[in-house]
């Protein structure tokens, strides 16, 4: 059995002044969740966060993970810095970075790595753009998106990782992919780390779905069975729509 795991993604949202007022918010509305709960908020607002979730059921993650130990990568942060910060969770290759960082499939590779070699469990994100979907390209666009992610990442490390599907045109825009197409996506990626390492490893593997999701999709999402739970941007700043979706 795969435990779900809902994860908020702030985005480059809150201060540490609203980082402490939403936590407190959505702490008492979640301490029932059957399901993991992790929020992924901004560098700035980690150490606030930290503080904030202390004694409740929710865990701390970070958006990005540079590949190198240390050094001359002015603007990024390390693995062993986010470990210091308690950090458990963090989001790799999100659509975002693709898409204007210029994050490609080799680097979600490195970083990935970096993150397991530090004991960080990498959210590594993978989804088609809309040309590419009304292309047809859907299967193949997340097939070669996850065999890059995975690039020599041992068996082992496997279990360590969740991985978010996100469909790009379906992020921030208000438009879902239906249950049926999120699920038929998730056991096509899923399909792909079976070649790789085996139908147990496959089976094991946490796919979330990521694209807005919220209180009134997550129960249809949640109830589908390749779907293992949810990477939540929008629906994540509000304490009551994040509650409502964890509590699917
Ligand atoms: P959204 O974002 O829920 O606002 O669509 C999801 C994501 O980008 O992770």
């Amino acid at each position: 059995m795969r435990k779900p795991i809902i994860a908020g993604n702030w985005k480059m949202n809150n201060t540490i002044e609203t980082t402490k007022s939403l936590i407190s918010e959505i702490i008492p509305l979640v301490k029932d969740a059957k399901c993991e709960v992790v929020v992924c908020v901004p560098f700035t607002d980690l150490e606030a966060a930290r503080k904030a979730i202390r004694g409740s059921n929710i865990k701390l993650g970070a958006q990005n993970v540079h590949w190198a130990p240390k050094g001359a990568f002015t603007g990024e942060i390390s693995a062993e810095m986010l470990k210091e910060l308690k950090v458990e969770y963090v989001i790799i290759g999100h659509s975002e970075r693709r898409q204007y960082f210029g994050e490609t499939d080799e680097t979600v590779n490195k970083r990935t790595k970096a993150a397991i070699a530090m004991d960080l469990k990498p959210i590594v994100c993978v989804g088609e753009t809309l040309n590419q979907r009304e292309s047809g390209l859907t299967s193949e666009v997340v097939k070669t998106q996850i065999v890059g992610a995975l690039k020599d990442i041992e068996k082992e490390s496997l279990k360590k990782i969740v991985v978010a599907y996100e469909p790009v045109w379906a992020i921030g825009t208000g438009k879902t992919a239906t249950a049926s197409d999120a699920n038929d996506t998730i056991a096509v990626i899923r399909k792909a780390i079976q070649g790789i390492y085996g139908s147990v490893s496959a089976n094991a593997m946490r796919i979330q779905y990521g694209g807005s999701m919220n209180p009134q999709n997550a129960t249809e999402l949640m109830g589908m069975p390749e779907i293992d739970g949810g990477l939540i941007g929008g629906a994540s700043l509000k304490a009551q729509d994040f509650a409502k979706v964890i509590n699917y």
